[in-house]
């Protein structure tokens, strides 16, 4: 069931473990209880996991693309069941336990402090390291993309996936540079971009933020995971299933948003009934928990400036159907759409 992925682990050995964000709200949200079944489609560092368990007697199915995560997990409760894979599959692999509903589910989504913070793992434009960007070990890595795609399909993508206004001067930059000598180091990509946009002294954002974001969401398909995810916890969900949702940019709220508000009802007019090709109405399938999403307090953020910019949104699962995947409708951007 779980694979190594070629890359040296035990470089991972010294790494800080990643701090759960807005753990307390998640928990609050998803109300474990002893019997239940949950799955956590973000494993991570394991800390809503190890923080289920410890809160009610329950198992945990939790699923990571990274089998680097399983191998930093250390020792495990027997009622933890590790499984490597995408969250949008996560009706197959619980079926592989023998597991057809649950009663909760929680994605925390994007990256680890592990993944960020390993150089080798081409994440991040502090450090210097291979331009890799994975989080499996499936795919083209973003040295792939970054010296194989043209000009435009570049800026598009770092246009679309990083909201970033000079994508096309940034892609022009990328063009020239790999002309000389395919660009593979993270350092080189940051400054490249840093050399494009500048760097303001007081700005703590780094210039290339953006555009790595867009390199990292489009080479992992994460946004059209998160919308295919959020529809399979639908689906996998019992009536009266609680669903929870951390999102960390604009992109992801976006989409967290719109199932949210096309499934409970709650949402702009038009959203009430989404009727499907043949006319066909849905009723609401979930409630929402909270109204407006909740943010981490101050103190958390004082504690782990990575929780600055979460929202955590959550719904119970009604008895009604689920409504039909549609991507365009929940926001997931495509290139040239
Ligand atoms: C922010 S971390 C989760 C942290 C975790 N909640 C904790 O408290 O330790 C996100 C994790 O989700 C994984 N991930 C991201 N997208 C995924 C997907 N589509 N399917 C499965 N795992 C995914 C990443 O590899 C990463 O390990």
């Amino acid at each position: 069931m779980m694979a190594g992925r070629g890359r040296n682990s035990s470089a991972a050995g010294g790494l800080a473990r990643h701090i759960p964000v807005m753990l307390s709200e998640v928990l609050e949200a998803l109300q474990p209880k002893d019997g239940d079944i949950v799955v956590d489609g973000t494993f991570g560092g394991g800390g809503y996991a190890k923080a289920i368990l410890e809160t009610a007697d329950c198992k945990v199915i939790a699923i990571d693309r990274d089998a680097e995560a399983f191998a930093l997990a250390g020792e495990l409760a027997d009622a933890f069941i590790a499984m490597l894979g995408r969250y949008s599959e996560m009706e197959s692999l619980a079926a592989s336990e023998g597991v057809t509903r649950v009663d909760g589910v929680t994605l925390d989504l994007g990256v680890s402090s592990m993944q960020l913070d390993q150089p080798e793992r081409g994440f991040s434009f502090a450090q210097d390291g291979p331009l890799d960007m994975r989080m499996g070990e499936e795919g083209p890595t973003a040295a792939d993309l970054v010296n194989t795609l043209a000009e435009s399909e570049l800026a598009d993508i770092i246009y679309i996936f990083g909201e970033e206004r000079r994508s096309r001067a940034i892609a022009k930059a990328i063009v020239k540079r790999r002309a000389e000598a395919p660009i593979t180091r993270t350092g080189e990509l940051a400054e490249i971009v840093v050399g494009v946009l500048g760097r303001k002294r007081d700005d703590p954002k780094h210039p290339a933020t953006r555009t790595f974001q867009a390199l990292r969401l489009y080479l992992n398909a994460e946004l059209e995971e998160l919308a295919k995810g959020l529809c399979a916890a639908e689906r996998i969900l019992k009536s009266g299933g609680r669903l929870v949702v951390v999102t960390f940019h604009s992109l992801e709220d976006r989409i967290a948003k719109r199932f949210f508000a096309s499934r409970s009802a709650a949402g702009p007019k038009g959203s009430r009934h989404l009727p499907d090709a043949g006319g066909e109405e849905f009723a609401p399938s979930f409630q929402l928990i909270n109204r407006r999403p909740l943010e981490p307090s101050n103190d958390e953020i004082r504690g782990n400036p990575r929780a600055r910019s979460a929202r955590l949104r959550a719904g119970e699962r009604t008895d009604a159907p689920a409504h039909p995947l549609d991507l365009t409708a929940l926001g997931v951007p495509g290139l040239g759409g």
